[in-house]
């Protein structure tokens, strides 16, 4: 028997063990009321459980209700809020799978419209479809661009309340059931524009040289970490460069992962782009297959954590090949999922290592196998 392809072998981190190294990348899907989990996320989530992905990210969940990207996101700055995740969490742990949330403040990209009315900032159109503008907060009053909301720049005090806002989420996400937490510092999002210099140009101990920008990425980690029950793993998605002239650079991210790591971090995500107007994760650089892949190998092989590759992944060899060579410990995927809610099995029949459907949820591997047997002496038959 050839040895089972690291995708599909378990990885334990802390006290938890990842069934295989396919994590369904964290989706915003701009469909709550609220902040609350509705049948949407059920049905969305849940199906990725059926489809055995070893960790599944619930979408960026805001700490603070005014941290949210548009009135359609996930959040967790309640109680209430968490519950409303529970039953989605037992569905995705019940299969075996790793139930993961992401940790979100918006910063200067929030109270904007959801991608399919626009992904820019809420017009006139939006306030009458009730989606109003509300009061922004970054990390100086600068805004995207022109035509933007102007953020408040946060002072001190206003730092030290979404450092605890991060802190009472974890806490929310434990009682919920949630085995890993990841916090967001990626993508243009509050905690990234606190370490680009492009949108970080404070004159106080919050700016400054790196070491001023890393701070509040660095508090919100520590306050995480303090509440994270120690057997947990803790992710840090970082956006590994701005592909800015004048950005955040890879020699930067490398030197943050560190200084995560000493305060408790387990997997650096390795994402990169979006501190810009252009989109999400929007970035000057080049976009081929696994493009993000050598951000993740460099932090890696640098800092001794492990690391999450995500981007342009594909399929299984593709996968394979990156964690055979050392370069990620997970896989994270995202617009596949969404395209194939059942990639983790696909590729596994794929990749010929589960001929029987043993892997599937029983309620359809049995029928599966049956069927494929049924198939294959259909098609053997000379006609
Ligand atoms: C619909 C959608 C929503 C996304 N929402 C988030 C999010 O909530 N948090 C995040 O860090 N990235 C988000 N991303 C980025 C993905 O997690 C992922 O990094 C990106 O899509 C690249 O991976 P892919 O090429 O496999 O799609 C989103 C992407 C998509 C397509």
């Amino acid at each position: 028997m050839p040895p089972l392809p690291l995708l599909f072998q378990p990885l334990s981190v802390r006290g938890v063990t990842f069934p295989n190294r396919v994590v369904i990348s964290p989706m915003c899907q701009y469909s709550a009321t609220d902040g609350f989990a509705n049948e949407w996320h059920f049905s969305h989530l849940s199906t990725y459980a059926r489809g055995r992905a070893g960790c599944i990210f619930f979408e960026a969940s805001a700490v603070k209700e005014y941290g949210r990207i548009t009135h359609g996101d996930l959040g967790i700055w309640s109680d209430a809020h968490g519950e409303a995740m529970q039953p989605i969490v037992e569905f995705i742990k019940s299969h075996g799978c790793i139930a993961a949330l992401q940790l979100a403040h918006a910063g200067r990209k929030a109270s904007m419209q959801r991608p399919w009315f626009g992904n820019g900032a809420l017009n006139d159109e939006d306030v009458q479809r009730g989606d109003r503008p509300w009061p922004i907060s970054a990390p100086t009053d600068e805004p995207l661009d022109d035509g933007w909301l102007k953020p408040s720049a946060m002072s001190a005090t206003d730092i030290a309340d979404v450092v605890d806002s991060f802190a009472a989420a974890a806490v929310r996400a434990e009682a919920a059931g949630f085995d890993v937490v990841e916090i967001h510092g990626a993508h243009g999002y509050l905690i990234q524009t606190f370490l680009s210099p492009l949108s970080n140009t404070r004159g106080d101990a919050y700016g400054g040289d790196r070491k001023g920008r890393m701070r509040v990425a660095l508090e919100v980690t520590e306050a995480v970490r303090a509440v994270w029950p120690e057997e947990k793993p803790l992710f840090f998605r970082v956006s590994s460069v701005d592909g800015l002239e004048g950005g955040w650079e890879l020699d930067d991210s490398v030197a943050l992962a560190q200084e995560l790591k000493f305060r408790g971090v387990d997997v650096i995500d390795c994402s990169s782009g979006g501190n810009t107007p252009k989109g999400a994760t929007n970035a000057s650089i080049g976009r081929g297959l696994g493009f993000q892949v050598p951000f993740a190998a460099r932090m890696r092989k640098e800092t001794g954590l492990l690391s999450q590759a995500v981007g342009l992944i594909l399929d299984g060899p593709q996968a394979e090949e990156i964690l055979q060579a050392g370069d990620a410990d997970l896989i994270a995927i995202g617009r596949e999922a969404l395209y194939d809610p059942f990639w983790a099995l696909h590729q596994a029949q794929e990749m010929g290592i589960d001929d029987a459907f043993s892997l599937w949820p029983e309620q359809y591997g049995w029928w599966l196998e049956r069927r494929s047997h049924g198939l294959r002496k259909i098609l053997d038959t000379p006609h």
